[in-house]
């Protein structure tokens, strides 16, 4: 069993300090560079008067375009990292934004209290936008703990420990070996799951608890005998790029919220009304397809068994049904994915894939 660590409210106080941006500094030269922002902006085509939800508000690059583009918009901007909330509070206070920007702090799977509390009704919305993973000042942040070349403590929790989940290090000292192997081959995409499971589990018990990005990435650089491996498109990549990947999905319980968060676009969006993702990796736009294409059916969707997700899993099989019939038309053809130019000048972008659709039913 994993540990639920609770988080001090005076630690969690010091580390909103310690990360606090100022909002006219994000704005004239941005911490995350928003992908595919003009291409996103378009297909979301927001009109006058219309309600738009940004459900990764990270900088507020793409809600800052929304509000650019239809000054009459009105965007909610949700985030389960305080920092982005603290940055899109700021932004909703100054003069340029007011009444037109409403923060939201939390998760995909939070939206039905939080549309309570604002007094929203179901298929009323305009657009969604997710933009999901996670955002450069969280890669950037040594602190936050998801960085492979930044030394930090092996955190890795977008909200920062705000509703008390567990960190990777927390993950890496309890789990079980057949889980860590389970974790890392579905989602890391890891073909060698079982002989860094092995190794960590060594480590582990020959060792010392694993309490550091650093020594995570080395552990996992020995075990793979070198630091560099190709990725699927013989990219050069870290040999424990998979290993971060899969633990960070597990510790935020990513898919299972992407799941929720599609199962949510479904019922609050108005009919025609759209929707659009930008995903960046195949567990993530997998998930999106799926649920665009019709094709989920009750407990399907996610790509591990529940047991194998964190401890605050998203288990409601009757929202479910409703999708095994089709709601959306995709707005294009093939999936749309940065040009060479994007790729060049932020190389963050290059895995990046957009999908758009409107609901229909
Ligand atoms: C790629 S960044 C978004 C960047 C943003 N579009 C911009 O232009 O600055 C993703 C953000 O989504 C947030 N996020 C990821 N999963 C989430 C979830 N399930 N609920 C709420 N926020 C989430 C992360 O904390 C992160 O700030």
């Amino acid at each position: 069993m994993i540990k639920r660590l609770l988080i001090p409210t005076r630690l969690r106080l010091e580390y909103l300090r310690r990360n606090a941006i100022d909002a006219k500094a994000a704005a004239a030269s941005p911490p995350h560079v928003p992908v595919l922002l003009n291409t996103a902006i378009d297909y979301l085509d927001p009109v006058p008067g219309g309600i738009y939800f940004d459900m990764t508000f990270g900088a507020g690059g793409h809600t800052r375009r929304i509000l650019e583009k239809c000054p009459e918009a009105k965007v909610y901007a949700l985030d389960r990292d305080p920092v982005a909330h603290q940055l899109a509070r700021q932004m909703s206070e100054s003069e340029e934004y007011k009444g037109r920007l409403i923060p939201l702090l939390g998760k995909f799977s939070d939206i039905p209290k939080l549309f309570e509390e604002h007094g929203l009704a179901k298929n009323s919305v305009d657009g969604m936008l997710f933009d999901f993973g996670c955002s450069s000042m969280q890669f950037d942040e040594a602190v936050r703990g998801f960085s492979i070349s930044k030394d930090g403590p092996l955190d890795m929790r977008m909200d920062g420990g705000q509703s008390g989940g567990v960190t990777a290090a927390e993950v890496l000292a309890h789990i079980e070996e057949g889980d860590l192997v389970k974790i890392l081959r579905m989602y890391g995409e890891e073909k060698a799951a079982k002989k860094i499971a092995r190794g960590l589990i060594d480590a582990r018990n020959a060792l010392f608890k694993i309490e550091t990005t650093r020594e995570l990435a080395d552990i996992v650089e020995n075990i793979m005998d070198g630091g560099i491996r190709k990725d699927k498109l013989r990219r050069p990549a870290h040999s424990a790029t998979k290993t971060f990947q899969a633990i960070r999905i597990f510790v935020n319980n990513e898919l299972n919220e992407i799941n929720y968060g599609m199962v949510l676009a479904n019922e609050i969006l108005r009919v025609d009304g759209r929707l659009v993702t930008i995903t960046f990796h195949s567990l993530e736009d997998t998930i999106v397809k799926r649920h665009i294409n019709g094709n989920v059916v009750a407990g399907a969707a996610n790509a591990l068994p529940l047991k194998y997700s964190s401890y605050y899993t998203i288990d409601e099989p009757d929202m479910l049904e409703s999708f095994i019939k089709k709601n959306w038309k995709q707005l294009h053809r093939h999936v749309i994915v940065p040009d060479a130019e994007e790729v060049a000048r932020n190389t963050r972008s290059r895995s990046a894939k957009l999908r758009a659709a409107i609901k229909t039913n």
